[in-house]
């Protein structure tokens, strides 16, 4: 990692975990700062600081927060720990190693919306996340940070961790609150929206683990400096996965706006084997493929909308010239007709005849007019659904045909993969 580091800045320490190392570090001092504001205060301070989600939607938070009915009795805050995104790990590390940062920034957000209890929506498959957080919890309760008064200050806030079962559209954030309420996972149709009818059918603001982790700098250091670290509309650093084909994967805290060829290059190490680069995914895998022509493009919401993709969870996927997009793009298919909840039909008949197309295109099968077939099924699916996850199939699959159709052409034309797939197909598939 390089730059100033703000959210991992106490991933190198020992017993970071730890309240008392966490306060010699700089820790607590923004939460004691904020309840000495008005909560409308603590909005403005976040408004200025340009604090994009980083769940995968890119919204502003302070906006956000600011839609929510301040007269309501109940409110809730829940953070949204289910992180399924695949390529996306930074959540579980942020909890791992600074939960009391989290922590801190639950205080915060809870006292500037007016909420009293916080909820943290844990996907089921971080054990170690789930038990360092309920440990840390019990700390700052123990200190009087959290329970009846927080710092001895009028303000109470009780928090729970509550584990998911690994379902992908848990983290969406309706079916998430469905599932928080003991129910199916299945996502509301909106609106309303989480902050007009929430959790329990009370007023709810639900953010992402590391939205709230910035939080706490946001009010350490003041709404404009830390927006200043970025962009302007773009705030502060993000924590960005990097996986795939780089000599160094890994997660790096940079500035919003750092340009993509930097993140690969220069802390990725470049391409293994120093191999030509084919293809990123710049932001989990439901974000539209890129080119190596579009690797100077800057990591930011507006950075990467303008080269046709999405920042999404900042979960950078690069591969090298040996891959298959069409595996690639099967793999992924796979995976979103699994979690699709069903309730739609586009998604859920979409998904799977995606998962067919590819599938037999890839493994030598493929018809004339299979790869229209795709665009025209993804068509179909994108905006149709009650959540974005017909769009998160969708995109993907539309992102690499735009960009790689010859390739899709040349394994229906040749009758098999031109890159040799070795592989298994699942049991029981037919194409
Ligand atoms: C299928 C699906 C899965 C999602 N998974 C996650 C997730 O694991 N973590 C997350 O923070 N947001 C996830 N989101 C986005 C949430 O719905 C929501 O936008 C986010 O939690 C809001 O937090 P933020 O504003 O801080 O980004 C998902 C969305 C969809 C459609
Ligand atoms: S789009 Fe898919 S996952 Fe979302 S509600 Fe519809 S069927 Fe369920």
């Amino acid at each position: 990692m390089a730059g100033e580091r703000l959210l991992t800045r106490n991933w190198d320490t020992p017993d970071a975990v730890r309240l008392p190392v966490y306060e010699q570090r700089g820790g607590y001092k923004a939460a004691r700062k904020a309840l000495g504001m008005s909560a409308a205060e603590v909005v403005a301070e976040v408004k200025k600081a340009n604090l994009r989600g980083r769940g995968g939607a890119g919204f502003p938070a302070g906006v956000k927060w600011g839609f929510i009915n301040a007269a309501a009795p109940t409110k809730y805050l829940v953070i949204n720990a289910d992180e399924g995104e695949p390529g996306t790990f930074k959540d579980r590390v942020l909890m791992e190693r600074d939960p009391h940062q989290l922590i801190e920034g639950c205080i915060i957000a809870s006292y500037a919306i007016g909420a009293h209890h916080c909820y943290i929506y844990i996907r089921g498959e971080l054990p170690k996340a789930a038990k360092t957080l309920t440990g840390a919890i019990a700390e700052a309760r123990a200190h009087g940070y959290l329970g009846r008064t927080c710092f001895g200050q009028p303000f109470e806030l009780e928090i729970t961790v509550h584990r998911g079962a690994g379902a992908y559209i848990c983290g969406e954030e309706t079916a998430l609150l469905e599932s928080l309420e003991g129910k199916r996972g299945e996502p509301r149709l909106k609106p309303p929206f989480p902050a007009v009818v929430g959790a329990f059918g009370q007023p709810t603001i639900v953010n992402n683990v590391e939205t709230i982790s910035a939080v706490t700098h946001v009010l350490e250091r003041g709404g404009e400096a830390f927006g200043a670290l970025g962009l302007p509309g773009d705030g502060g650093t993000r924590v960005f996965c990097l996986s795939g084909h780089v000599k160094k994967p890994g997660l790096y805290e940079l500035p919003v706006g750092t340009p993509l060829r930097t993140l690969i290059y220069e802390h990725g190490g470049g391409i293994r084997e120093d191999r030509a680069l084919k293809a990123v995914i710049p932001g989990g895998s439901s974000t539209p493929v890129l080119l190596p022509e579009h690797i100077d493009a800057p990591l930011s919401v507006d950075g990467l909308k303008a080269v046709g993709s999405l920042i999404g969870s900042a979960a950078v996927i690069v591969m090298d010239e040996t891959t298959c997009v069409v595996r690639a793009m099967w793999r992924l298919a796979r995976f979103y007709h699994h979690e699709s909840c069903g309730q739609c039909t586009p998604c859920r008949e979409g998904t799977g005849w995606l998962e067919r197309v590819l599938g037999r295109i890839e493994t030598g099968v493929g018809r004339d007019g299979d790869v229209d077939l795709l665009r025209n099924i993804a068509d179909n699916m994108m905006g149709n659904t009650i959540c974005p996850l017909g769009d998160a199939a969708a995109m993907p699959t539309l992102g690499f045909l735009n960009r790689f159709r010859t390739e899709f052409e040349q394994h229906v034309l040749q009758g098999k993969c031109p890159f040799g797939g070795r592989f298994a197909l699942p049991a029981g598939w037919q194409a």
